[in-house]
């Protein structure tokens, strides 16, 4: 007979995108005509960058022909996608990251979900709540937690990110050793600075534990002050490994190509104490399991750092910038509390109620999708996010839309 992996029963109802996702066709079927505006999940609306579109056009031609055509590459990323991101995203910054410790792959929801089966099943795992949901669902279905009981899952370490602390999770109490964190914030858009993250360096070296560090939308910060990158904290190196995408930067949602770093100083223990290097480690994880993405992907990933293409990338930001500024603006305008909307594509916004009653009201009453706060964990009810991918045209006709449904 063949058994199922018993965590997944631990698992509550499907995945939240694809639960709101499911929500909204229903209400479009019983209303349909209905011109519903999304500003749920981070999905980019703007077109590829055209120097990204040129450099896959000319990758696309390179496959045609026998003699420049292109089988399987190196699973880790081509070296030339890899030598641009560790010069482009860290080196020019003033980051030590080397080519070799970067892994280029699909989606930085994956790195994310996959990262943590490379430690053992009993380490203790903190999460702030709220949270992407990823980080806890993939660490529920390894076996690493108890059961759900009331929004929370027994055995996992739940890092509260309140209106108190002004979103930024204190450290814990208890020792933990695998850590997620995520700055700018999804879904509460709040940033951190340096002198917080180092904080949590400190805490992760002197007890031995690991960071794992979403940056998935570290070029939305345009506060200089601000780190974009958790290696441009001291001693970085030895405790953190670090997720990025090109999704939301480049607007490869659809495209798929994302990297994670993994430093050479980083290590994890055998039970015997023996230091292993986490970058072998997943070399050989990534290896096993990943065949890389497609050249012509990676072509137009590396146009990314072309000056050509930082310009396009720049303007594309500016854009969601201005859409979640103006999305920040008329909500506070309405009388509700916000963060995120700058360094951020993300507003979080205290609705004052059961974040799934204000989801629906905003869907049935204004036609507009945003996502319960709730479902991002215990901590997010209350609260709703709205999302700045979309066009400035319905951005400012959802926002008259709310005000006038909540009038
Ligand atoms: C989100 O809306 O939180 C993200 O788009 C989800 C993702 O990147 O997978």
């Amino acid at each position: 007979m063949i058994k199922i992996n018993e965590n997944y029963q631990k698992l509550q109802a499907s995945y939240l995108f694809s639960d709101i996702a499911k929500r909204v066709a229903a209400y479009q079927e019983a209303n349909s005509g209905q011109n519903i505006i999304k500003l749920g999940i981070g999905d980019v609306t703007r077109a590829l960058p055209d120097a990204c579109v040129k450099a896959f056009h000319a990758a696309v031609d390179e496959m045609a022909s026998d003699s420049s055509f292109h089988g399987y590459g190196p699973e880790q990323g081509y070296d030339f996608l890899r030598e641009a991101i560790a010069q482009g995203d860290f080196q020019a910054r003033g980051a030590n990251v080397e080519a070799d410790e970067i892994f280029v792959s699909d989606g930085a929801k994956c790195d994310s979900a996959n990262f943590q089966e490379i430690f053992s099943t009993d380490v203790t795992v903190a999460i702030p709540d709220p949270v992407y949901p990823v980080y806890i669902d993939t660490n529920v279905m390894a076996g690493r937690t108890g059961d759900w009981s009331e929004g929370r899952y027994a055995g996992i370490v739940y890092l509260d990110a309140t209106k108190e602390n002004g979103f930024i999770p204190d450290l814990p109490s208890e020792p933990v050793d695998l850590i997620y964190l995520c700055f700018p914030n999804n879904p509460t858009g709040a940033t951190a600075t340096k002198a917080q993250l180092k904080q949590w360096v400190d805490y992760a070296r002197k007890n031995k534990a690991l960071i794992l560090f979403d940056a998935a939308y570290e070029a939305f910060v345009q506060d200089r002050s601000l780190p974009r990158s958790i290696y441009e904290v001291e001693g970085a190196r030895e405790v953190a490994i670090e997720f990025r995408s090109f999704s939301k930067t480049a607007g490869f949602t659809g495209t798929r190509c994302a990297y994670t770093v993994v430093p050479k100083e980083c290590m994890a223990y055998t039970e015997s104490a023996e230091a292993v290097s986490v970058n072998t480690l997943w070399n050989r994880r990534h290896t096993t399991k990943f065949n890389s993405v497609s050249y012509p992907v990676q072509r137009a990933a590396e146009a990314v750092y072309s000056a050509e293409g930082q310009a396009q990338v720049k303007e594309l930001v500016s854009f969601y910038l201005n859409n979640a500024k103006y999305i920040r603006g008329k909500m506070e305008a309405l009388g509700f509390g916000c963060i995120g909307g700058e360094n951020s594509p993300y507003t979080w916004i205290d609705g004052k109620s059961d974040s799934w009653t204000f989801f629906d009201k905003l869907l049935s009453e204004a036609g507009v999708v945003c996502t319960p706060g709730a479902g991002f964990g215990t901590c997010g009810e209350r609260y709703i996010r709205i999302s700045a991918f979309n066009s400035f045209e319905n951005v400012v006709e959802a926002m008259d839309r709310i005000k006038k449904a909540l009038a």
